[in-house]
């Protein structure tokens, strides 16, 4: 993640997906159009100056590949700066600041394949699978998709008629089945979460886990992780589960901290989009990321919740520790990347790069 790179684009439309979330369509004009390619599963940083404050979120795309839109959505949460604003005052004709796609939690069409992929996705979490079904069925003609989608009522369902119209369709290969924690339903087997109590009960009735070839799970962290060790035990392999945590408060992003005037820390020498920079970072106080920004605004970052990985460097030499990582692999640790807003100096000198 080299620094931030923001263009800004029109908005082209906000539309009401439910009560609480909008659809937000951009104008990707001609000349950056090859820039805003993606694959379906990625994410755009969007950044709005709001009263006064920089506020930076991530939102992953939701259109299909074949649609040639570039579309997000964005569900209100209380307190939640940007999901407000583009909730309430965002409107056609609007300008945002937006990264071009990133994010490797991608489902790469390929129209020889012949696969069976299951999604789990819960709330929000539909965003990036939403990408992935509509492209993936109208790409890939001998694919199968499976969607387990929870939500907690019905009124609280995003894209409710985009996959009704998808499982129209395609009626052959896209098999939806909707899972509500608060609403009762004549079949219980439908009723309540997707924990993993629930993925035995449909793998030992009516889904047969073993004609999948690749899993995606998106949603909370508790989700995610018990069908995570759910397919493990059943020997699915870490190649064939790919996750994404989505976050009720990914919203709710902690302000910075203000930085305390400090020469007392590790010397932290950071290179970024080419250019070295050195700041001082306390052990024990804010996160690496924090500093950096003090001195260099250009930093990437988004979630700050360890989440999303905008923030990623590599350690070229020295020691860091992590609070949380949310995002980054094992073999992605193991070559040294750490995320930044998680991060805190251990070594008396600390060397890092962001142009990986
Ligand atoms: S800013 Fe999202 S992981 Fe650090």
């Amino acid at each position: 993640m080299t620094a931030a790179q923001f263009h800004t684009l029109t908005v082209e439309s906000v539309g009401t997906l439910t009560d609480d979330s909008v659809l937000i369509t951009f104008d990707v004009p001609d000349e950056l159009a090859e820039l805003y390619q993606f694959t379906p599963g990625q994410h755009v940083i969007v950044r709005a100056d709001i009263d006064g404050e920089d506020v930076r979120r991530s939102y992953s795309i939701c259109s299909s590949v074949a649609s040639g839109d570039l579309r997000v959505a964005v569900r209100q949460i209380d307190g939640g700066v940007f999901s407000t604003f583009a909730n309430t005052r965002l409107g056609a004709g609007d300008t945002l600041s937006v990264t071009p796609p990133t994010g490797e939690f991608v489902l790469a069409p390929d129209s020889s394949n012949s696969m069976h992929y299951l999604a789990i996705a819960a709330g929000s979490g539909i965003t990036p699978i939403m990408s992935m079904i509509a492209t993936t069925l109208e790409e890939e003609p001998d694919s199968v998709f499976t969607l387990l989608f929870g939500n907690r009522d019905g009124l609280s369902i995003m894209f409710l008629e985009e996959l009704s119209a998808l499982k129209n369709r395609f009626p052959a290969r896209f098999v939806l089945m909707h899972f509500l924690s608060r609403e009762m339903n004549t079949i219980p087997l439908f009723e309540g979460r997707l924990d993993a109590d629930k993925l035995e009960a449909l793998f030992a009735s009516v889904i047969d886990a073993d004609a999948v070839d690749t899993w995606y799970l998106c949603g909370p962290a508790g989700m995610v992780d018990e069908a995570t060790d759910l397919l493990r035990s059943r020997g699915v392999s870490d190649t064939a589960i790919h996750q994404e945590l989505f976050f009720a408060d990914r919203d709710a992003v902690r302000p910075a901290p203000p930085i305390p005037d400090t020469d007392a820390g590790s010397v932290v020498n950071f290179t970024l989009g080419g250019r070295t920079t050195t700041t001082v970072v306390p052990t024990d106080g804010a996160p690496i990321l924090d500093y950096v920004l003090a001195v260099r605004r250009d930093a990437p970052f988004s979630c700050r919740n360890g989440a999303c990985a905008s923030c990623r460097s590599i350690v070229v030499e020295g020691e860091v520790t992590m609070d949380h990582n949310w995002c980054l692999t094992q073999e992605e640790v193991d070559a040294g990347q750490i995320l930044t807003c998680q991060s805190h100096p251990v070594s008396d000198t600390v060397v890092l790069s962001f142009d990986i």
